[in-house]
């Protein structure tokens, strides 16, 4: 277990920095939602590939408003959702949990009012719609014949959905992607593939591959730590024990093959990684261990978990990669990677970094 004072001023010294360099992004750049740096810079001209990231942000400030209770955050917070409300009904992407839970879910959350529920509610709805019936999953961005692991980070909107209606129809649909999700993209050894691919007219699985790992084969580890974060959210909605006991094979394959000091590369399996770090996967893990602390039924694996979240966050808190003694640069946390073989966000800061690494902290101060 590391030490507590120390992680406690550690975690309260990176929230504070963070709120400095979102108040200063927003400042310099209004009503603008950037997904990475470039040369540690937000604002440039860089390709998105798809439309995922615009509710990191608005995340974000609600996490400072609960930790400061500053009436700047609540303000800016609120505008920064109704910002991205429209994409309640946005069919053209499977991120929808990324754009509403850091959102209106969290502006519920803290406020209880009906009408913000039903944003959150009706954006399920939205996500429910690219279920596909041959292969029983929710279609990736890319095409109707895909499924991606990043979508187990989104079902949990779904299975809220759900609950909050009552409506069969959206529990079976979240339920079955899941299934589908743990048979084809999570290996017997714990570690996940980023994409499966299905034949449209029998819905019959065909193979994994990738994107943005480096290999069919290998292990991204980002999608890793959706798989780890995702299937522990799953489990808190349906009790069903398959779903925590695929959230503990990923963790324990996070711990496994990952360096001491908690941080991945861009995927396990390549060798000679051209770069070392993959920093946004960290702060995932970290997120998602400090979720499955509380979910796994074996005492010793959720202290396991506890520490070795807070030590990927003492590591994320080091100037290695807190920004804080990098003069110029503008995001939070440095080494983040979005899309290697595309070039874009390559060791750089990037927004679902900042998010999680953030949601992250907050755990470890007890605020969540
Ligand atoms: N599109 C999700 C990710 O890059 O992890």
């Amino acid at each position: 277990m590391n030490d507590l004072p120390s992680v406690r001023a550690q975690a309260n010294r990176a929230f504070d920095f963070a709120g400095v360099q979102v108040r200063r992004l927003i400042e310099a750049h209004p009503d603008y939602f950037p997904m990475y740096t470039l040369g540690g810079r937000w604002k440039h001209g860089g390709e998105a590939w798809t439309n995922w990231c615009e509710g990191f942000l608005g995340g974000q400030m609600w996490l400072l408003y609960r930790h400061t209770r500053d009436p700047y955050w609540r303000e800016r917070a609120e505008h920064y959702s109704r910002l991205v409300e429209h994409r309640k009904t946005d069919r053209n992407v499977h991120d929808l949990g990324f754009l509403f839970w850091s959102t209106w879910k969290r502006w519920f959350d803290l406020e209880g009012d009906p009408a913000v529920n039903a944003v959150v509610v009706e954006a399920g709805r939205t996500l429910s719609l690219r279920f596909k019936e041959n292969g029983q999953y929710l279609r990736s961005f890319v095409g109707d014949d895909s499924l991606f692991i990043d979508i187990m980070m989104n079902v949990g909107i779904i299975f809220y959905a759900a609950q909050q209606t009552g409506d069969p129809e959206l529990l079976r649909r979240a339920t079955r992607h899941s299934l589908t999700s743990r048979r084809y993209l999570v290996r017997g050894d714990g570690s996940t593939s980023h994409e499966g691919l299905f034949d449209l007219t029998t819905g019959e699985f065909l193979k994994q591959t990738t994107h943005q790992g480096w290999r069919d084969d290998s292990s991204w580890a980002r999608g890793l730590t959706w798989a780890l974060y995702g299937f522990g959210t799953v489990y808190s909605f349906t009790h069903d024990e398959r779903f925590v006991q695929t959230a503990e094979a990923c963790a324990d394959f996070y711990i496994e093959r990952t360096p001491a000091h908690g941080v991945p590369p861009n995927d396990w399996e390549e060798s000679n990684p051209r770069l070392p770090y993959e920093s946004s996967a960290a702060a995932i893990a970290a997120s998602g261990l400090f979720n499955l602390a509380k979910l796994t039924h074996n005492p010793a694996k959720a202290m396991a978990y506890r520490a070795y979240a807070e030590r990927i966050l003492m590591t994320l808190c080091s100037s290695e990669f807190l920004a804080i003694d990098t003069p110029g640069w503008e995001g939070v946390l440095k080494h983040g990677m979005y899309h290697q073989r595309k070039g874009l966000g390559v060791d750089e800061s990037v927004m679902w970094g900042e998010y999680f690494f953030m949601e992250a902290l907050s755990k470890a101060l007890g605020e969540e």
